[in-house]
């Protein structure tokens, strides 16, 4: 007799990694619908998903109280960090809050999104991460831990300012850092979910290859027939220049973070766990930035 599925569960299912975790889960791996729970603050835009047999919840984790009965009859869960960087120290409290509901929910195992070396990194919100990590292996969770790299996507918030002035202004120097395609990762996230795999362990999901502002600018000016020069500046020059253009304090010292954690080479180390854990090679920059041209031209 084969043992039956585990029931999966997915927090921050409208977000735009959860969703696509959930795509995966039902296209990609035929994971049985009436074997999946989501769980968002806005489950009533999921209705979709519960046409095709999941089971919608509502799950806040700003309300401890209401999580245990949320995540109640989940074997494995993925916890997705929430994006919560406004209010210093806020994240850390709502992940340790999701770490307890899912031991108290009897929950086995604990699949969480975390960054790249987030015990050492100069991100400024890798404590979040490093201390949810901590509060995951001091439980009797089982977990995986997945230190997802940067999202090529992230170059959309740089590049079409820096295409319409025609300089890119970054902190980062000749910093390296290996981006990997954000739905590269839903599809990690949704194996490593489902695989069933009970053992406690890290895995830095990375692309093949790390890039540098330069090595990235000289492929979208080609693309784009529009000229891209790299202008060196220091972390204080880009806060303040951040700052100059609206960004809260919070958000530049963040953004600023960024160039800091890859000039110290935090975003730069390339692994094959990507291809361990799901068998795929991860989508190169040279197959992403032409499918993706419009992404990066349009101010966002
Ligand atoms: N590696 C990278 O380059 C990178 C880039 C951006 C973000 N991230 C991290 O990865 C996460 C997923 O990325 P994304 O692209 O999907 O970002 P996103 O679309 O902004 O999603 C934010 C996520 O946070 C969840 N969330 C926010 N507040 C919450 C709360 N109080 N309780 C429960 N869930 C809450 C949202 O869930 P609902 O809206 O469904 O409630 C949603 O899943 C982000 O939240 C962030 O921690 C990583």
């Amino acid at each position: 007799m084969s043992t039956p599925a585990p029931t999966l569960l997915v927090t921050g299912a409208s977000g735009q990694l959860g969703s696509a975790v959930v795509r995966h889960l039902l296209d990609t791996l035929k994971f049985p619908a009436e074997r999946i729970i989501v769980t968002s603050r806005s489950p009533e835009g999921l209705a979709d998903l519960a046409a095709r047999g999941v089971t919608v919840r509502a799950a806040d984790f700003d309300q401890p109280g209401s999580l245990v009965a949320a995540f109640a009859g989940a074997d494995r869960l993925l916890l997705v960090s929430t994006d919560a960087l406004m209010e210093p120290g806020k994240r850390l409290t709502q992940h340790r809050a999701a770490v307890q509901a899912a031991v108290d929910a009897g929950v086995k195992h604990v699949v969480y999104t975390s960054l790249p070396s987030a015990d050492t990194s100069h991100v400024s919100f890798a404590p979040d991460h490093w201390g949810t990590e901590q509060a995951l292996s001091a439980s009797s969770l089982g977990w995986t831990v997945l230190r997802n790299a940067w999202y090529f996507e992230n170059l959309a918030y740089s590049l079409p300012g820096a295409l319409a002035s025609g300089e890119w202004a970054t902190a980062a120097g000749e910093g390296r850092i290996a981006y990997i395609a954000r739905d590269d990762l839903a599809r990690a996230a949704a194996v490593a979910l489902a695989s069933g795999n009970a053992t406690n362990r890290i895995l830095t999901l990375t692309g093949e290859r790390a890039w540098s502002a330069r090595d990235i600018a000289a492929r979208v000016s080609a693309l784009t027939g529009k000229p891209l020069a790299v202008v060196d500046i220091t972390p204080e020059q880009l806060v303040e220049g951040l700052k100059a253009h609206g960004f809260p304090p919070v958000l530049a010292d963040v953004f600023a973070s960024f160039d800091a954690a890859t000039a110290a080479g935090d975003l730069g180390a390339v692994t094959d766990d990507y291809a361990q854990l799901t068998g795929q090679t991860p989508t190169a920059l040279d197959v992403w930035l032409p499918a993706n041209v419009e992404l990066l031209t349009k101010a966002h």
